[in-house]
């Protein structure tokens, strides 16, 4: 027996996910790279032995719930900790593994100043005199049990040695600690997010992030079923950013051999360029481009645009525009000052998940999955790519020149 045409099919499904769209209009993301002093880096033992088998790498998040999450109605609780947080993980665990494992992962003490300090040879950091009492990641406050011991030197600076506690246990069997939280902070009033993210600690060896936090805004989450897959796209989107795609990791990235793609200090730090308040990230990453804008009274007009250009996204944005000179992947830069390089460029890839405004039907993309592995921290499963039909095969003209330009060429052509 036949069944109704195709197109019968999709045509319900496909008025729904629009009315899905319209119903669900979650802004746009302001990803915040953390400000450097509350980055740390952790110096963590090589994994032990033993534990798992070392040809399972599967990046493996770890959840960790705040309180303020239990205190939320129960059914934005239930919808967080029983669908929206498992799914997301789900997914990403599946596309990706780690390069190089490391763990237990245990994270670093605050300092109760911003003095830090570090020894010749020692991996370790130092604070003047003391620890802070409790230490954050992002509005989450870390349980004790997950912190390494106090490391302190005296004023003087001659007798640096741990005090207090001893290192707790640590989160064992995960490469990732995400702190999961729905506080009604100072950002869920102003931007209008149901969630941010990011990371707060990097292992010290290749830079990897280790723990992270996802804030949700608690009147943004809504329960009702159709704003279900925005959401979870929002908290995959956000997660993302905490494991690698953001500004402020840029300059840490490595390359297949674990060489960082940016020169370092002696400090084991690359340069901090004030004016953008993040860490200076080498051509190797990201270069400037002009792009050919616009033509008024027959005179070209240019601009610059920020490419990322590591290998593997150069090779899929190359493919996906199907234009073989392009340099590699535009970021998004609205300002210019270069602070908003977390997100693809929206007008070329539009559905993209990882562009910075929420529209219906978003796809994570073989672009992100190549990011990803760029950053010298994961290797990506591309069977978990979606497919992404903006802008595919459309060519140099698209991709490098203006929206406007593009335009006027198709309809020249038309004519
Ligand atoms: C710092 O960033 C600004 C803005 O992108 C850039 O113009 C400047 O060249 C950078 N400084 C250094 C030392 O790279
Ligand atoms: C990649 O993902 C697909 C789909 O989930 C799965 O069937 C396959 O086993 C995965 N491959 C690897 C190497 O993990
Ligand atoms: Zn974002």
């Amino acid at each position: 027996m036949e069944g109704p045409p195709a197109s019968w099919i999709l045509g319900p499904a496909v008025l729904l996910s629009v009315l899905a769209g319209l119903a669900s209009c979650h802004g746009t993301c302001r990803h915040r790279p953390p400000p450097p002093g509350e980055v740390h880096h952790v110096y963590l033992k090589p994994e032990r032995l033993m534990k798992r088998s070392s040809d399972d790498l599967q990046l493996k998040i770890k959840i960790i719930y705040d309180y303020s999450v239990d205190h939320l109605p129960a059914d934005k609780r239930r919808l967080v900790k029983d669908k929206l947080f498992p799914q997301a993980i789900d997914y990403l665990q599946r596309a990706f593994s780690v390069r190089r494992r490391v763990g237990p992962v245990l994270l670093s003490r605050q300092c109760a100043t911003n003095q830090y300090l570090r020894k010749r040879d020692d991996p370790h950091r130092y604070c003047q005199d003391a620890c802070a009492d409790i230490t954050r990641c992002g509005p989450v406050i870390v349980p004790q049990h997950h912190l390494q011991q106090c490391k302190v030197c005296s004023e003087s600076g001659q007798s640096c040695g741990p005090l207090g506690p001893p290192d707790s246990p640590g989160v064992e069997g995960s490469d990732f600690v995400l702190y999961v939280s729905g506080i009604t902070t100072e950002r869920c009033g102003q931007e209008n997010i149901v969630a941010y993210a990011a990371y707060c600690q990097l292992e010290a060896e290749l830079d990897r992030p280790i723990a992270g936090y996802a804030n949700l805004c608690p009147a943004m989450i809504s329960s009702q079923p159709q704003e279900f897959e925005g959401m979870l796209s929002t908290v995959k989107h956000e997660i993302i950013h905490a494991l690698g795609f953001s500004a402020g990791l840029f300059a840490f990235y490595h390359d297949d051999e674990g060489k960082p793609l940016t020169p370092r200090f002696a400090s084991g730090l690359p340069a901090f360029n004030e004016s953008l308040g993040l860490y200076q990230w080498s051509e190797a990453v990201i270069r400037r481009v002009s792009r050919l804008w616009d033509i008024r009274g027959g005179e070209m007009v240019r601009h610059q645009v920020h490419v990322l250009v590591t290998p593997r996204v150069v090779e899929e944005a190359r493919r996906h525009f199907n234009c073989p000179i392009l340099e590699g992947m535009e970021l998004e830069n609205q300002g210019g000052t270069g602070t908003e390089l977390n997100h693809w460029e929206k007008r070329l890839l539009e559905n993209e998940a990882m562009t910075g405004s929420h529209t219906q039907n978003r796809v994570f993309s073989r672009l992100t999955l190549a990011i990803m592995e760029d950053s010298g921290w994961y290797r990506a499963n591309y069977s978990m790519a979606q497919r992404l039909d903006w802008g595919r095969g459309l060519g140099c003209d698209f991709v490098m020149k203006s929206c406007k330009f593009w335009m006027e060429r198709q309809k020249q052509r038309l004519q």
